[in-house]
């Protein structure tokens, strides 16, 4: 993961850079640093330190280091604790060279062994310093270029690198293999940064670097070159994005603001959709008639995303009729793959980066099949990588636990699901349009459940549960992804330990976990038939004296009846009973850490965008 960024120009960097790390922050929040080539001495400087952006911010107040050539670094550390003399920027053995890196380089301890029997001196324990004492040997025998092209052919693994040094004083190198990487082209000044995100109202000119290149960037123009040293001539193309983070707006969390901000995503994200010109298709990089024949389709992605893609799965295939498959971007790219014809292949991300989703849509299209994205993020690599591409329309997502681009992900499939099964003549122009009101009802029902157990949870239900450390949650049929998001969103958020099972497995081992110390959370559905399962479910338990909380519709008494306690939502289109729960189960979640305390934006160990496989 980790963000870079890099400044050089007519200005002093510092400020760039560091207004690039704060935007970059999302990719990874262990450590932070700064190096530049000092205007007044002329030599490289560098400060780092341990934690957040913030601790490196204090370590910078009242050092007057800075320079027109800098670079910068948010880590989420690979290799190595987190540690200041493991964080970024690493220098080489006489601190004239500097770089800062996001991926992985996969054969550093054989380098670092030949490296340190020639006598370089390492100082970390990360596989980035190798980059760093790589370039003092070659930049001693040859030429800039001529030693960037000998190391790469070095260094195995994917990584985007930047690099600033005492003997080539006015460029910021620039490399990029498999990680992302690019450039913003201002007046006599050059941006570098992991994502454009980090440059937006600086310049809209933006060359994304292409794979396996490297780019020596200078003050007023820019050399690129691939890895066997062929120059490379591109044309920026203007990226529309604005850094629209208007703060927490009141809310004490992002998380919690974003919960809230879920109604209008949803609305959003469903206009956006139904207004598409010429429909979802062209779009999506098909045609209508391959729309018609469509036989499978494959879900890809990790974490939140792929358990929106989970409860997806039931909207094609009890919809459109579509058979579908889901699958894990980190499984998939290392099973075989089994093209079949009449398939589309479509990866689930809401930043559009993470590296494990991304591999999959690569190899997807290195086979020739038809790939596309659902993403949040239009300047995406996914989007401009795969054959075709929808949106969510969820708005900037800054907290690291995802909410609003849950619930518009599952917005977003719904339709398309109604989409496709239009297409294929199974449901009218009314049905579609119905989906919308639908989906609507649901932001509306998703909103209010919130506001309505508001209070009560904050006062008196989060404290009790934020009590436990261990907790059982119970889903079954649309209901079991949507567990398996639960108790994703209260691990990561609140370090509680939770374990997730479909609720008719119980029986055939989980039971004996029933425990009075370990409550059961069990999420009902609106199909009658599973209803009537779940219920057979919870009677085992109460039948075991086990600690049951409900999250029901409303009329659905006899679950309630069972429960310790029992929140009810009020029923929806059966589909959307996940997203109807949506904001409740978030929220509670949401409660319980805070009760606890925990750091809810920002969790230990995490980031936002993972862009390391
Ligand atoms: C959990 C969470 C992660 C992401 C996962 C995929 O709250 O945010 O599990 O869902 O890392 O990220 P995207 O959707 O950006 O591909």
């Amino acid at each position: 993961m980790c963000g870079v960024v890099g400044y050089v120009g007519k200005n002093l960097s510092r400020s760039y850079v560091m207004q690039g790390l704060a935007r970059l922050e999302y990719r990874g929040y262990d450590s932070a640093g700064f190096a530049c080539l000092d205007e007044k001495t002329e030599k490289l400087g560098c400060i780092r330190a341990e934690g957040q952006l913030v601790n490196l911010v204090k370590a910078l107040e009242g050092q007057p280091l800075d320079g027109s050539v800098g670079i910068g670094h948010t880590r989420w550390s690979t290799h190595g604790v987190v540690a200041e003399r493991n964080a970024h920027p690493h220098v080489d053995c006489l601190k004239k060279i500097s770089v800062v890196h996001n991926g992985i380089i996969e054969n550093y301890q054989l380098l670092k062994e030949q490296l340190s029997k020639e006598n370089h001196l390492f100082r970390s324990e990360t596989d980035t310093e190798v980059i760093a004492h790589l370039i003092e040997k070659a930049i001693s025998q040859q030429g800039l270029l001529q030693a960037m092209l000998t190391i790469v052919k070095q260094l195995q693994g994917a990584y985007a690198f930047g690099c600033i040094g005492e003997p080539f004083k006015d460029t910021v190198v620039a490399v990029r293999k498999g990680s992302p990487l690019c450039i913003g082209i201002g007046d006599k000044e050059m941006f570098v940064a992991s994502d454009v995100l980090a440059f937006a109202g600086l310049t809209d000119q933006v060359i994304y670097l292409p794979d396996e290149t490297i780019a020596l960037v200078h003050a007023g123009f820019l050399e690129l070159y691939d890895f066997e040293g062929k120059q490379l001539f591109l044309v920026p193309q203007r990226v529309a994005v604005s850094w629209a983070n208007d703060g927490k707006n009141g809310y004490e969390h992002f998380m919690l603001k974003e919960i809230f901000e879920q109604k209008t995503g949803i609305q959003a994200t469903v206009s956006w959709l139904r207004e598409l010109e010429n429909g979802p298709w062209e779009h999506l990089g098909m045609t209508e008639t391959q729309a018609q024949e469509l036989e499978s389709l494959t879900l890809v992605g990790c974490g939140t995303s792929w358990h929106a893609a989970r409860i997806g799965q039931f909207f094609f295939e009890s919809i459109a009729k579509v058979r579908t498959s889901v699958v894990l971007a980190s499984e998939f790219r290392y099973m075989p793959f089994l093209p079949t014809g009449h398939s589309l292949y479509m990866a689930l991300s809401q930043s559009g980066e993470t590296a494990d989703t991304l591999e999959c849509l690569r190899m997807v299209k290195g086979h020739g099949c038809p790939t596309a994205v659902l993403t949040n993020v239009a300047s995406s690599s996914m989007v401009r990588e795969s054959d075709g591409y929808l949106l969510t329309k969820a708005g900037q997502e800054i907290s690291v636990a995802s909410t609003k681009a849950f619930s518009t992900q599952l917005a977003g499939l719904y339709w398309l699901a109604h989409e496709l099964a239009y297409q294929k003549g199974l449901i009218d122009r009314q049905a579609v349009e119905q989906a919308y009101d639908q989906l609507l009802v649901a932001a509306e029902i998703l909103e209010d459940s919130i506001t309505r157990y508001r209070e009560i949870i904050t006062q008196r239900y989060a404290p009790y549960y934020a009590q436990f450390d261990k907790a059982i949650f119970l889903g079954r049929s649309i209901s079991y992804p949507f567990c398996l998001e639960a108790a994703l969103k209260l691990k990561e958020i609140s370090y509680i330990f939770a374990q997730s099972y479909p609720a008719g497995e119980l029986k055939h081992g989980p039971i004996a976990l029933i425990a009075p110390d370990t409550p059961l959370f069990l999420f009902s559905t609106l199909e009658p038939v599973i209803y009537q399962k779940i219920l057979s479910n919870a009677q085992e338990i109460k039948a075991r004296h086990g600690h049951l909380v409900v999250f029901a519709f409303e009329g659905q008494d006899e679950l309630c009846q069972l429960a310790d306690l029992a929140f009810t939502v009020k029923p929806v289109a059966p589909l959307l009973a996940p997203l109807a729960m949506t904001g409740l189960m978030q929220f509670f979640v949401y409660a319980i850490a805070d009760a606890l305390g925990r750091p809810i934006d920002k969790p230990r160990h995490l980031a936002k965008s993972v862009t390391v496989e």
